[in-house]
């Protein structure tokens, strides 16, 4: 058995996320979280909110709340909702922790030792009208790249290109709008990305095993004009890691904080240190330090595709640069964008479902299912509430769902609610066993290499395959001729249920948790192979019929959710 590190993302503090980056992710992260404990493996699977920077400060003023009480309430608010969703973290950690705070101040001493952090007298975008320096989002214009107009100050959403405010082309600031913005004189830290671009590189040329999303990224910035850039690497801003040299005082540096894409991927490691403080683990070396075990640990991260850069590039230079034995990430799965009805989901306009509505409307199983069946990997992918109704009346209802209450009442109905005694199997019974074995290697490989898409289509096929010989088999049919044969065939299909629950669970974990209590399935650990897991529950084990499993969506349903969340509020 293996030990796997798994992070997520760490979602922005400001607000509630909406399915895209659920799907992008938190939820993929925790499939394979899932999937991984399932199989056995020592699984450590940490996510955090990312409470520094400009996004954490403006939203706070628009709450009108100090942003350190803004914080608190809405990474409770996120832990709530995480836990709605079924994400099984081991840790949601806070980047603001005091955890983080020494780390990310322990990381700067060492690059800064290195050599690797530099100062630079520069001129920085002020805002008179605001009164203060304008970093990151709190100015948007241009980008001097692919021509976007909102670029940030940090990071142009359409090409990914990292940014400086100074970069963009028409300036203007996010809080009033002032153009009348004034260059002034000051100080800041960069990090010398530029020094580690050949190590780098000589890493991520060892990765050819990695998405080409991923890849495709990392090699595009490393490789860009005059290549890799270095970062600034602190702000004039409040809240943040307060820039410091390990615990010394920075001369000249006072007041300002780290930024915020320096400290949050410190967040990963932290994370595991909040995890011990509270009680919940005994040694986070052990993961995290190779000198202390964790050369041993595969190391997976889960993220969107903007977000390639900082974990190819900045957080890798941090990492190599201390010059400290950390452990590197191993392998990067990284996601396209999913789109809402034929536009973006947009926070700001209210447009698409956020994560809180999604749970007030249907259980978590039914997003978890149809998001991760359609994961946008290989391109951006779309939310319509057509095809969300359709594959969940399809797959859920008509076809899992469906074979579930079937089996299970015909039993009742004809042999009582234990797994009837039946004679031996014949050809059918060898055929599907055979079919499904197939496509339960096949889903396991595709687990394995964390192919979420086709991973779901896999699943949904042995779901079809019981559905199939229940229908060519006909045991309401059989039973009139031949009731030891239709017992036969209904003991199989009642220990097919309980087979699906568990290979289904890191998918749909509510609905499989169900499916298992029904079946009164004890031992359910994930099978070796089908023939021994369909043989399972012997004549006269007893179970239940389950309550419906997954109920389908009325039309009248999709067009008043189409209409309630369009955004037009
Ligand atoms: N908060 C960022 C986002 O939502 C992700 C930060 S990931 C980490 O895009 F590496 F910084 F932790
Ligand atoms: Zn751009």
């Amino acid at each position: 058995m293996a030990r796997h590190l798994i992070t997520s993302a760490i979602p922005y503090i400001n607000g509630i996320k909406h399915l895209g980056n659920l799907v992008g992710s938190q939820l993929p992260a925790d499939l394979f979280a899932r999937y991984l404990r399932a199989r056995g493996h020592e699984v450590l699977f940490l996510c955090a909110t990312d409470e520094h920077g400009t996004p954490a400060e403006l939203a706070a003023a628009k709450a009108g709340q100090p942003v350190a009480e803004y914080c608190r309430e809405m990474h409770a608010v996120q832990a709530e909702i995480a836990k709605g969703f079924r994400l099984s973290f081991d840790h949601f950690g806070r980047s603001s922790s005091p955890q983080n705070h020494a780390l990310t101040q322990h990381f700067a001493g060492v690059l800064a030792d290195r050599g690797l952090i530099r100062e630079v007298s520069e001129t920085q975008m002020y805002s008179p009208t605001d009164g203060r320096y304008l970093p990151d989002r709190y100015i948007e214009g241009t980008c001097p790249n692919c021509g976007f107009e909102s670029a940030r100050g940090d990071q142009c959403d359409n090409c990914t290109k990292q940014l400086d405010p100074v970069d963009l082309i028409n300036p203007h600031s996010t809080v009033s709008g002032a153009t009348d913005l004034e260059m002034r004189d000051t100080k800041h830290l960069y990090l010398r990305q530029s020094q580690m671009r050949d190590e780098l590189q000589a890493w991520i040329d060892t990765k050819t095993d990695w998405p080409v999303l991923t890849t495709s990224i990392a090699k595009k910035w490393l490789n860009d004009g005059d290549g890799l850039q270095d970062r600034g690497i602190t702000r004039d801003l409040d809240w943040g890691v307060p820039v410091k040299r390990g615990d010394q005082d920075w001369p000249g540096m006072e007041g300002k904080v780290f930024y915020v894409w320096f400290d949050a991927p410190i967040e990963y490691i932290a994370c595991a240190q909040e995890w011990v403080d509270a009680g919940k683990g005994t040694d986070w070396a052990r993961w995290w330090r190779t000198d202390k075990g964790a050369d041993d640990v595969c190391y997976t991260q889960f993220m969107g595709k903007d977000n390639v850069p900082f974990h190819t590039l900045s957080f890798p230079v941090t990492i190599l640069g201390s010059g400290e034995p950390w452990k590197l990430v191993d392998y990067i799965k990284s996601f396209n964008y999913l789109n809402y009805e034929g536009g973006q989901f947009s926070t700001s306009r209210g447009r698409g479902v956020f994560m809180d509505q999604a749970l007030d409307i249907l259980p978590a199983d039914y997003w978890r299912w149809w998001l991760l069946s359609h994961a946008p990997e290989s391109s951006d992918a779309e939310f319509t509430w057509e095809n969300f109704q359709s594959s969940v009346n399809k797959d859920l209802a008509d076809v899992l769902g469906n074979f579930a209450s079937r089996v299970t009442k015909f039993c009742r109905s004809k042999f009582g609610e234990a797994v009837p005694e039946g004679g031996a199997w014949g050809p059918h019974e060898r055929q599907l066993i055979n079919d499904i074995q197939n496509g339960f290697d096949a889903y396991q490989t595709l687990m394995d290499g964390i192919e979420v898409r086709k991973s779901a289509a896999a699943l949904r096929e042995m779901w079809a395959d019981g559905n199939q010989y229940l229908q060519e088999v006909a045991p309401w049919t059989t039973i009139k001729t031949d009731p030891e044969a239709a017992a036969m065939q209904i003991r199989l299909a009642l220990n097919l249920i309980r087979f699906y629950a568990i290979i289904s669970a890191p998918f749909i974990p509510d609905a499989s948790a169900e499916l298992l209590a029904a079946m009164k399935a004890e031992n359910a650990g994930w099978p070796d192979d089908v023939e021994s897991a369909l043989t399972a529950l012997p004549e006269g084990h007893a179970f239940d019929v389950p309550e419906v499993t997954f109920r389908k969506i009325t039309d009248a349903e999709r067009e008043d959710w189409q209409a309630r969340f369009s955004g037009t509020r």
